[in-house]
């Protein structure tokens, strides 16, 4: 795959982050200048302007794009990516149109950007050229703003719906956003191009939401004041004998980012399951994961497996940044662990103290190497506190509230 770094366009981003919000200063800006922000990818298919950020914004908060006959349990993806909740939503599992319990937990939406893919499992990559058929490099957030739009437990909407909601109420600022586009309207493309369309504009506000603003960016960047004594020994664990920069380097804290694409960053951490998996699907009323064909698997997420289709990948998951933590619980792909110092106890031991977990032990798949050697060492108590104080470094900006969004 190809990558595009631009880094005019990550200034560009920062620029127009500061545009929308009306200068009100979401912190990223401010520490651009003391700290090295990465360059935000942008695909050469939807380059990044400030008519697509804003519609896309607009897009983002709209409850509209939801089932038109779900009343007031209609969502927007704001509703699960809330700036509240460092754009994710506090639960445990996300509740979608008709209160319908989600699979997995939600994840922030901050610094998506950079990941070459997006869920939990990896299974949004790309777009496909719907005049063309060519693939579009570098458009995993275009593809993945697609899934809940049409996912039955989240949105639950069709293109067809969203597209005439779409060009009845937002059609100045689309054709503003996208004038390409404008020649596909009333033909046999419309809905493909316009649903796209939709995709590209939510892609490029997501591309604005980023944090690297922490007091652990600060330290980095020479103010060796920004963390607390614990927190410098948290980080030399991290770094050292936890060896956590394994999968969580920084500065993103996540390898699924496009420097180890296609494959990289998924893995196996032995997350036992929560139970809610042998539930059923609220909106067909089966298993929730049917795994069919392979029984002795009924009831488990699987993760990548279902990406891959290879047993190797049974039990994987996407390394989740760490950026943000404090606003983004809890935690793991199925919202385990409530807070930080519970999800790093159980990964450096394997379980966690105190917590009564009638899973136990009940994970599928194979562990990675990896975490093996890391559970294999002897934790003190004071180490975990450690490791706990400097992930909780990690978090800045106007704190759970309001971050780039202009509120
Ligand atoms: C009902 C709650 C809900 C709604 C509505 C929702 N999301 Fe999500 N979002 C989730 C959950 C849960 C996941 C993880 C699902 C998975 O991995 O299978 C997710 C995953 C994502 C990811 C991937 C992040 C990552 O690190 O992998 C992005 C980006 C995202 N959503 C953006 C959006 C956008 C854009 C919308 C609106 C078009 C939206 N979401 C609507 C709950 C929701
Ligand atoms: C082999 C790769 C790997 C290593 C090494 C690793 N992690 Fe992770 N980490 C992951 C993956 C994958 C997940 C998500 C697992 C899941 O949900 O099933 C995760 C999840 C987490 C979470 C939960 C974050 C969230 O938002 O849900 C925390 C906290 C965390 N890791 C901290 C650490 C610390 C601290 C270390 C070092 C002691 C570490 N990790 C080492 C891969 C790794």
């Amino acid at each position: 795959m190809k990558r595009i770094f631009c880094s005019g366009s990550s200034f560009l981003a920062l620029v127009l982050v500061l545009l929308i919000s009306g200068g009100t200063g979401p912190g990223v800006a401010e520490a651009a200048g003391e700290t090295t922000v990465p360059a935000v990818p942008v695909p050469e298919s939807n380059p990044l302007t400030p008519e697509k950020i804003q519609l896309g914004k607009r897009l983002f908060m709209d409850r509209n794009l939801s089932d038109p006959d779900a009343g007031r349990t209609r969502v927007a993806c704001v509703s699960c990516h809330s700036p509240m909740f460092g754009f994710s939503d506090g639960r445990v599992r996300s509740t979608g149109v008709y209160n319908r319990l989600g699979k997995r937990n939600s994840p922030t939406v901050f610094n998506a950007a950079f990941q070459h893919s997006q869920f939990w499992d990896g299974r949004a990559q790309f777009l496909t050229d719907p005049l063309t058929g060519d693939m579009l490099p570098g458009t995993s957030l275009e593809a993945q703003a697609l899934g809940p739009i049409q996912d039955p437990l989240e949105m639950n909407n069709t293109p067809e719906n969203v597209v005439s909601y779409v060009l009845y109420r937002y059609e100045d600022a689309l054709l503003q956003a996208f004038p390409e586009i404008e020649q596909y309207i009333g033909t046999p493309y419309e809905v493909p191009v316009v649903f796209q369309a939709v995709g590209k504009a939510i892609a490029s506000y997501e591309r604005t939401l980023l944090a690297f603003d922490s007091p652990y960016d600060a330290f980095a960047a020479g103010d060796t004041g920004a963390l607390s004594d614990a927190q410098v020994r948290g980080l030399a664990l991290f770094e050292g004998k936890g060896n956590c920069t394994a999968c969580h380097p920084a500065p993103l804290f996540t390898d699924v980012t496009y420097a180890d694409a296609p494959e990289g960053g998924f893995h196996n951490i032995g997350v036992f399951r929560q139970g809610y998996e042998t539930g059923t699907n609220d909106a067909t009323g089966e298993p929730l994961f049917p795994n069919p064909g392979m029984p002795e698997y009924e009831g488990y997420d699987l993760g990548r497996y279902y990406v891959t289709g290879s047993t190797a990948d049974i039990g994987k998951f996407k390394t989740p940044t760490l950026r943000q933590l404090l606003c983004t619980y809890p935690y793991m792909h199925n919202g385990k662990y409530g807070s930080i110092r519970d999800a790093v106890e159980f990964v450096v031991r394997g379980t966690v103290t105190g917590f009564d977990d009638p899973y136990e032990g009940d994970f599928v798949g194979t562990v990675s190497p990896v975490i093996t050697e890391i559970r294999s060492k002897t934790w003190t108590d004071a180490e975990i506190d450690d490791l706990a104080a400097f992930l909780e470094s990690l978090s800045g900006g106007r704190m759970c509230g309001g971050h780039g969004m202009g509120m």
